[in-house]
């Protein structure tokens, strides 16, 4: 056993590639975060920008091109990045477990959803499969679903869309893990629905006292629930800071492009302004700010040079050569 570690997740410059025809797609480059337990961190950046490959990661189920390349994701203080495959099985699930963006992926067409959540029982623990059953009837009460007794008897593409997102979390939190990652929870439901399974996950925090890693591209839905945010582009992180930080100080050019393409309460008069240019061509990132193509503040360094991340006030982080100018300029007065 290792060091009982202060963080549930520790992840330490994880790079992570696909290895195409067309080349190496470098689509995580050098992540780091921490996440310590119970608490939320949200993970946002526009499409492309490696959330989904990041979290993929994380579990180890990257596509049969994909490659961690780089990098330690410690689980308690220890690197599971070592795992074989048959140690991995049974960490996901009963430790980390991932909530996919299309609910269709992760349940199987052919199976009774009654069925699929009594399998994920019976494989990650000792019980009986009388016992799974009656688990399977108590998580699908837990998360709202109505008359589990029948619902157990039907298949996914019986039930509407909310309803499949509510057995997807069940089958998530059916082994109770100690992390929680949700792709894109609720991307494919609408606004009303929305709500209440982000409420719903919520409260099976609190009950659980699990950690959750929410991903999405639409930060407006998940800032409320998030303790820390991590603004990603280019598979880099560009910024990180409490919901507060990110809305009200954001620090990072992309960050505040980002908010100008959102409505937000204080922006209702004016136009959204969608941020200019292409995403980045992963097949060849850029020496210097994978960001600097796109912006408006560019200088000739950020050509060149990575900008390394800053802290530009508590907790709060950003890597943009704008910030480590300002600093500069402010020792020298
Ligand atoms: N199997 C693969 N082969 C090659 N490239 C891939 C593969 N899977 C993902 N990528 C590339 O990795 C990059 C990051 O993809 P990822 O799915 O993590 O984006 P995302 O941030 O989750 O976007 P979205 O908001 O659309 O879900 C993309 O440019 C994508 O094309
Ligand atoms: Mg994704």
């Amino acid at each position: 056993m290792s060091e009982e570690s202060k963080y549930v997740l520790e992840v330490n410059d994880l790079n992570t590639s696909f290895f195409t025809d067309a080349g190496e797609v470098k689509a995580v480059n050098g992540i780091t975060f921490k996440l310590e337990p119970g608490k939320t961190l949200g993970i946002v950046g526009e499409s492309g920008s490696g959330k989904s490959v990041s979290a993929y990661s994380i579990m180890q189920i990257l596509a049969e091109t994909g490659r961690v390349t780089g990098g330690e994701v410690k689980f308690r203080g220890e690197n599971i990045l070592e795992y074989n495959e048959k140690q991995m099985q049974k960490f996901r699930g009963e430790k980390i477990s991932i909530i996919f963006q299309d609910p269709m992926t992760s349940l199987n067409p052919v199976f009774t959803v009654g069925y699929q959540l009594e399998e994920a029982v019976l494989l990650h623990t000792n019980k009986t499969k009388e016992e799974a059953k009656a688990r399977a009837i108590e998580m699908l009460t837990l998360v709202g679903v109505n008359e589990p007794e029948s619902r157990v008897k039907q298949y996914p593409h019986e039930l509407s869309g909310g309803m499949r997102q509510r057995v997807m979390i069940a089958m998530a939190l059916c082994c109770e893990p100690d992390v929680l990652i949700a792709d894109e929870p609720t991307t494919a439901l609408d606004v009303t629905i929305q709500a209440q399974i982000l409420e719903l996950m919520q409260d099976l925090q609190k009950q659980l006292g699990m950690a959750i890693i929410m991903v999405t591209h639409d930060l407006g839905v998940i800032a409320s629930m998030c303790d820390e945010i991590m603004v990603m582009y280019g598979g880099r992180v560009c910024e990180r800071g409490t919901a507060d930080d990110i809305f009200y100080h954001p620090a990072h050019e992309y960050t505040k492009g980002l908010l100008r393409s959102i409505p937000r309460h204080d922006n209702m008069d004016e136009k959204l302004v969608p941020i200019g240019g292409t995403p980045i061509n992963l097949l060849n990132m850029p020496e210097g700010c994978a960001f600097c193509p796109r912006c408006d503040e560019a200088m000739k360094i950020c050509l060149t040079e990575k900008p390394e991340e800053v802290q530009v006030g508590e907790g709060h982080t950003a890597a943009c050569w704008m910030n480590i100018k300002k600093a500069y300029e402010a020792q020298e007065v």
